[in-house]
């Protein structure tokens, strides 16, 4: 782990403390599933398949997927986070795995293949090497087995977070070696009222790093979306649609903010 990814647990440790407060664990436990009709339709009939969700947090929608019949195993690297998945599942009985390590280490941990690996909504800037990260799915996967992710389209990452009106690009969409460090006082994306203590690093990748390093893990891409609509308000005039997706009323069906991307191991 390198002293990036250091301080970057330590934020997820610290953050895990606020989203079990912010992220509507009751309703959870009520028998509320995180998984939204996008990906249930998009990731398919997941009954009796085994499941490898990479940076589950506290396994909301790990233990999501195993209410639709799958046999989960949640990884993330906050020790607080797999710490309280483990609780939820036991007292949720559900029946789950989770494992505490950084996904680059992973193998070290698990030595086994998978029919479906998932991630989701808030993961690829936390990764330093997009192509050990798409090997790495590769090698989790069955023959035939799929990959699936729902993510914030690369592009949203360029525009000032912090100005309402017309969008405003600041950041390069491109790709750098060297993380950017964000240490300012933006509220967390799930608790307006929360600013983390914590600094953290970030990568950008583009759309192109994305596909491109799929591809050359051995995985043959079977759909990618585009979408005018995100799973969190990400810039300050974002509105709230009746199902929950939050989109910019000034832009709809003008650019992209989220996309999934569904690819078979060959
Ligand atoms: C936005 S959250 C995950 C999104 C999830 N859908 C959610 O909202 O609950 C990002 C997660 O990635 C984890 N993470 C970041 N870098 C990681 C790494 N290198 N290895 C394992 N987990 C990592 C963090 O601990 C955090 O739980």
């Amino acid at each position: 782990m390198n002293k990036f990814e250091e301080t970057n647990k330590e934020l997820w440790n610290e953050l895990t403390d606020v989203h079990i407060k912010s992220y509507g664990i009751d309703k959870f436990k009520n028998g509320k599933s995180t998984i939204d009709k996008i990906q249930l339709k998009e990731v398919g009939d997941v009954r009796g398949k085994s499941l490898l969700h990479l940076q589950c947090h506290f396994g909301l929608d790990t233990l999501s997927w195993a209410r639709e019949g799958a046999i989960v195993t949640g990884v993330d690297f906050s020790e607080k986070s797999i710490a309280y998945a483990d609780q939820l599942k036991e007292e949720t009985n559900i029946k789950a795995r989770f494992i505490c390590c950084n996904i680059y280490d992973l193998k070290s941990y698990l030595d086994e293949k998978f029919d479906i690996v998932y991630t989701s909504q808030g993961i690829i800037c936390w990764l330093k090497d997009l192509e050990k990260w798409a090997k790495i799915i590769s090698d989790f996967l069955n023959p035939n087995g799929v990959f699936y992710i729902m993510e914030h389209h690369p592009i949203k990452d360029i525009f000032n977070d912090e100005k309402r009106g017309e969008l405003e690009i600041i950041y390069p969409y491109f790709h750098s070696k060297e993380p950017t460090k964000w240490d300012d006082d933006s509220p967390d994306y799930s608790d307006e009222t929360y600013i983390a203590k914590n600094p953290s690093y970030q990568w950008q990748w583009s759309l192109s790093d994305i596909i491109n390093y799929l591809i050359k893990a051995g995985l043959q891409i079977e759909f990618i979306h585009e979408f005018d609509k995100l799973f969190y308000k990400a810039l300050p005039d974002m509105k709230k649609d009746k199902y929950g997706w939050w989109y910019l009323p000034n832009y709809r069906n003008k650019i992209p903010l989220m996309f999934t991307l569904r690819a078979k191991k060959e």
